[in-house]
């Protein structure tokens, strides 16, 4: 593995690896075990979009492991004023040991990735958000002990996180279910991925249909960064692409119910769900923690 670009690039050993590498570390943290692999190494963090958990995440995991994080604002770099991507990713490459990017084209982090020469990440694109989704397989893993005969249900969006937990969540054997409307189903190069899992993925409009048995039930937004001047319309299109009481009366007792963050209550969440499914929640949040320094250290360490 030379970058983390999207879930469709890694094979069921690099995710499983990542995985492990995650627990190990987060052990190691948790009981003042040093663990600093990056020791003299730098990560550049490229945001051209908002970040909570993503930035100070990966801003104190690279501390954690020795390295020095850069935060660098798209709003003050050259590329924010047109340097093209190409012409970044070479000069960077010079002074970075590996580079961080949120942003909307997959196509820039895929550009940075061919120009560069140092380890890329892509920390969410329109397109999709790996980081996310290896901190949420962790989160499923730690809560369930393995996925064997797991069923992961997706309600909403078909957009960057689904995406990516429908590659995810099949890479790593479990059942995937997911209901979106029709005029906003998953990335056609996704669907095109589930075609080899016959029996494994489901997709239909209806989230009644969907939650049926499942182990764990996801959400994300109605309107991802970037679509707020949607905002409006999209609350009519997504209206009952909701987690709520009668969605979790059908799904298997235990079901986890986890969300990427940030959460809108009262749109794709009901308050009572999330506040009730909070553990899993914020243990998800830490996670990213976690699976980014797994990362980190897989992808540049000596
Ligand atoms: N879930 C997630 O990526 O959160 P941030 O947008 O806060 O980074
Ligand atoms: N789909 C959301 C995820 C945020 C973490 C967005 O892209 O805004």
């Amino acid at each position: 593995m030379k970058h983390l670009l999207k879930m469709l690039d890694l094979s069921t050993d690099e995710i499983l690896d990542i995985l492990d590498t995650a627990d190990q570390l987060k052990y190691e943290l948790k009981n003042g075990i040093p663990h600093e692999h990056l020791k003299g190494k730098t990560l550049g963090m490229i945001f051209q979009k908002a970040s909570t958990r993503t930035r100070v995440s990966f801003e104190t995991g690279m501390y954690q492991l020795g390295g020095h994080p850069l935060f660098l604002s798209s709003k003050d770099l050259q590329i924010g004023r047109g340097e093209p991507v190409q012409d970044t990713a070479r000069v960077l490459s010079r002074y970075l040991s590996g580079i961080m990017i949120r942003t909307f084209e997959q196509s820039e982090v895929e550009a940075l990735a061919e120009y560069g020469s140092i380890p890329i990440i892509n920390g969410l694109t329109d397109f999709c958000h790996p980081c996310q989704v290896l901190a949420d397989l962790m989160t499923i893993r730690e809560f369930k002990g393995s996925f064997d005969g797991l069923k992961m249900c997706y309600i909403g969006d078909g957009n960057n996180m689904a995406n990516s937990l429908i590659v995810g969540g099949l890479k790593v054997g479990m059942d995937v279910s997911i209901a979106c409307p029709n005029d906003y189903q998953p990335d056609k190069q996704v669907l095109d991925f589930t075609k080899d899992f016959d029996n494994k993925f489901f997709m239909t409009d209806k989230p009644l249909e969907a939650c049926k048995d499942a182990d764990i039930v996801l959400t994300d937004v109605w309107a991802s960064m970037g679509q707020e001047g949607e905002a409006e319309k999209r609350k009519v299109a997504f209206a009952g692409y909701q987690i709520n009481d009668e969605v979790m009366a059908l799904t298997n007792p235990e079901c986890l119910v986890m969300h990427c963050l940030p959460a809108h209550r009262g749109e794709e969440i009901t308050a009572d769900v999330f506040e009730a499914h909070a553990k899993e929640i914020f243990e998800e949040a830490e996670n990213r923690l976690h699976a980014q320094k797994a990362v980190m250290v897989k992808l540049m360490a000596d």
